[in-house]
C-alpha cells in the first residue's frame, strides 16, 4: 500500500477510482485543476470512504508544481487522467488539444524520471482501435486512423509510453483502453457532470428524463447491427474503477514493461437497448427520434476483455440495469446539487 497520485482525479472516472482505492487501503493524492470539475467532490469522496483524500489544485503541466509535488511527497504510483476529453470539441480546437494532452503527459513523465517513480497507468480509450477492423477488439487488433484529435491525442501518449518503455525498462506501463463507462456510484454522490449539452448517449438520455433536453436523436438506425443503431460497449464506472486498482495490484507484484488491457464488459449493447432499458428500471419515459448517422461514429465497438480478465484477474459485475439505475440516481441527486 502506498501513496498513489491521481492526475485529473476530481473528474468522473478518477473520482470513482479515488473511492475503491481509498476503500482498498491506499493513500490518494489528487491533482486537478478544477477545469472540467469540482471542489465538492472531495467532500463527496469523503462521505462515501470516511477518509479525505489529499488535493493540490494545479494544471498538470506546470512543472514547477508537478515538482514541488514529487519532492514534498513519496509517490509510489501514478494514474494519469488529466486531460480534454470532448470528441466534438477536439476537431474544433485541435491545437488546444494536443498542447493539453501532450504537454501534462510529458511533463508528468519527466518529473517521474526525476524522481525515480516507475509505476504509471494510462486512461486510454478504445478510440484508438479506430474503423481497421470489425469488433471484438483484441489488444492486438490494429490501432491508428483516429476520427478526430482527441483520439489521436490517446494514440499518441499510447507512443510516447511505448517508446519510454525501451528507455526505462524497469518501469511498469498500463495503458487501459475504456470502452464506454457510463453509470455512477451507487451514492448518488459522484457521476458524470458534463459541461453544457452532453455529447455522449448516457447524459443526454437521463437530461431527457429529467426533462432539461426535449428529446434524444438516436443518431442511424440504418446500422448492420440487430437493430440498427450503434452498438457499445457500455461498462459501469465502478467496475471500471476498479480495474485500476486491478492493474495497480498487478504492478506491486513487481511487473514491468508495458501492459495494455481492454476494460470492458465484452457484450455489446445498442443505443435502443439502453434507451429501453433505462425507461424499464427507471419507469422513466425517454423521449427520442431517429436521426442522421453522426460523422466519425462506427457501427459496433466491444471489447474482448479476456487479457484483463485471465492477467489482473479483473472482471465487471454490474449489469445495464445496474448502470441505468445509478445513472438516474446520480442525475436526480448528486447532479443537481
Ligand atoms: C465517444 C468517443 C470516444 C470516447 C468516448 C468517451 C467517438 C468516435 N468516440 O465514444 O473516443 O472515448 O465517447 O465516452 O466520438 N448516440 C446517440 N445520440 C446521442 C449521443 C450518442 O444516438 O445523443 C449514440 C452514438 O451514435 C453511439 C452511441 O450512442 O452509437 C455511443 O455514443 P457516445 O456516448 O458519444 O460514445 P462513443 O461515440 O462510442
Amino acid at each position: 500500500m502506498g501513496k498513489i497520485l491521481l492526475t485529473g482525479g476530481m473528474g468522473f472516472i478518477g473520482s470513482h477510482t479515488a473511492v475503491e482505492l481509498l476503500e482498498g487501503g491506499y493513500d490518494v493524492l489528487i491533482v486537478d485543476d478544477l477545469s472540467n470539475s469540482e471542489a465538492s467532490v472531495l467532500d463527496r469522496v469523503e462521505t462515501i470512504t470516511g477518509k479525505r483524500p489529499g488535493f493540490v489544485q494545479a494544471d498538470v503541466a506546470d512543472a514547477g508544481k508537478m515538482e514541488k509535488i514529487f519532492s514534498e511527497n513519496a509517490i509510489d504510483a501514478v494514474i494519469h487522467f488529466a486531460g480534454f476529453k470532448a470528441v466534438g470539441e477536439s476537431v474544433a480546437k485541435p491545437l488546444e488539444y494536443y498542447r493539453n494532452n501532450l504537454d501534462s503527459t510529458l511533463t508528468l513523465l519527466e518529473t517521474m524520471k526525476k524522481h525515480d517513480c516507475r509505476t504509471i497507468i494510462f486512461s486510454s480509450s478504445a478510440t484508438v482501435y479506430g474503423d481497421n477492423s470489425p469488433a471484438p477488439f483484441a489488444e492486438d487488433a490494429p490501432t491508428g486512423n483516429c476520427t478526430n484529435p482527441y483520439g489521436w491525442t490517446k494514440y499518441m501518449i499510447e507512443q510516447i509510453l511505448k517508446g519510454l518503455s525501451l528507455a526505462a525498462p524497469k518501469m511498469f506501463i498500463g495503458i487501459l483502453r475504456y470502452f464506454n463507462p457510463i453509470g455512477a456510484h451507487p451514492s448518488g454522490l459522484i457521476g458524470e457532470k458534463p459541461n453544457g449539452i452532453p455529447n455522449n448517449l448516457l447524459p443526454y438520455v437521463t437530461q431527457t428524463a429529467a426533462g432539461i433536453r426535449e428529446k434524444l436523436s438516436i443518431f442511424g438506425n440504418d446500422y448492420p447491427t440487430k437493430d440498427g443503431t450503434g452498438v457499445r460497449d457500455f461498462i459501469h464506472v465502478v467496475d471500471l474503477a476498479k480495474g485500476h486498482v486491478a492493474t495497480l495490484k498487478y504492478a506491486e507484484k513487481g511487473a514491468c514493461g508495458v501492459e495494455i488491457f481492454n476494460l470492458g464488459t465484452g457484450v455489446g449493447y445498442s443505443v435502443l437497448d439502453i434507451v429501453n432499458t433505462f425507461e424499464r428500471v427507471n419507469g422513466v419515459k425517454v423521449p427520442h427520434v431517429f436521426a442522421p448517422r453522426r460523422p466519425g461514429d462506427i457501427a459496433e465497438c466491444y471489447s474482448n476483455p479476456t487479457r484483463a480478465n485471465t492477467i489482473l484477474g479483473w472482471k465487471t459485475a454490474k449489469t445495464l440495469d445496474d448502470m441505468c439505475r445509478d445513472a438516474w440516481n446520480w442525475q436526480q441527486k448528486g447532479s443537481r446539487a
